[in-house]
């Protein structure tokens, strides 16, 4: 894995932004994979700048999300379809036919998770999957104890990662207990990985996997055996990880 240490979140965000603009713009046609989450708010921004000053085109582009609460309307404030409509896609010249997000309030879960993922394949795979890094280890809400080997599937999140995402809600009961997400195969099926860690929070956990084994209790662990994998991380996430 390469790692590019920043002095601070902005800087992140900014190398984060300038990689996925390169690749947009060096392709004819690219599939990209992106995470919600606070981690990559600023990339977005960065990107949505980058659209006013240079119009970089997305008309080319083609974007899978990793996840989405299960329970919740498009248009509820904490969906992640509202978030990426909030924060990029409402941004960007992006066909909106070119954007999937799992739909969490189907009433067949379990199509949806199979549509989900052979569409992922009709799309020829994802180019560029962006991630963050869970405090317990999860990418997308691959928790602790994920087969490696799984592709799009339902979650039911541990208690860590509902207190972790109820400053976004108004209290922790109000935060969905299940999701739709990528499952840890489908992840790993990308042909680039891009993950940003940032905060001290994420510091134990950006220790563990650079320094510690392969594990399915600690789901990021697996981006060792990947052979494209960026980690940008900020100072604060990073420190004394040497
Ligand atoms: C979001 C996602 C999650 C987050 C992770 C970190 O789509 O898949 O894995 O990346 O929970 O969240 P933040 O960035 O809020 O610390």
């Amino acid at each position: 894995m390469k790692v590019i240490r920043t002095t601070n979140h902005q800087e992140m965000s900014k190398i984060a932004a300038n990689i996925i603009l390169d690749r947009i713009k060096s392709s004819s046609h690219i599939t990209l994979g992106l995470a919600t989450g606070g981690t990559p708010i600023q990339t977005y921004a960065y990107l949505a700048e980058d659209y006013l000053e240079n119009q970089t085109s997305y008309q080319h582009v083609v974007t899978f999300n990793l996840d989405e609460y299960i329970g919740l309307p498009k248009d509820d404030p904490n969906s992640y379809h509202y978030y990426m409509h909030q924060h990029l896609f409402s941004k960007v010249n992006i066909p909106r036919d070119q954007t999937f997000i799992p739909n969490g309030l189907t009433e067949d879960l379990a199509a949806e998770c199979e549509t989900y993922e052979q569409k992922i394949q009709q799309y020829n795979g994802i180019d560029l999957q962006l991630l963050g890094l869970g405090k317990n280890g999860h990418i997308g809400f691959n928790e602790p104890g994920t087969p490696f080997d799984q592709h799009t599937h339902i979650v039911s999140l541990t208690r860590s990662t509902i207190q972790a995402n109820a400053r976004f809600f108004g209290t922790v009961e109000e935060v969905p207990k299940q999701a739709i997400t990528m499952g840890i195969g489908s992840i790993m099926e990308s042909k680039e990985i891009l993950l940003l860690v940032s905060g001290k929070e994420k510091n134990q956990a950006l220790n563990k996997l650079l320094h510690g084994r392969i594990d399915e209790q600690f789901p990021a662990s697996i981006l060792n055996n990947h052979e494209n994998v960026t980690i940008i991380a900020d100072e604060d996430a990073i420190m004394n990880t040497d």
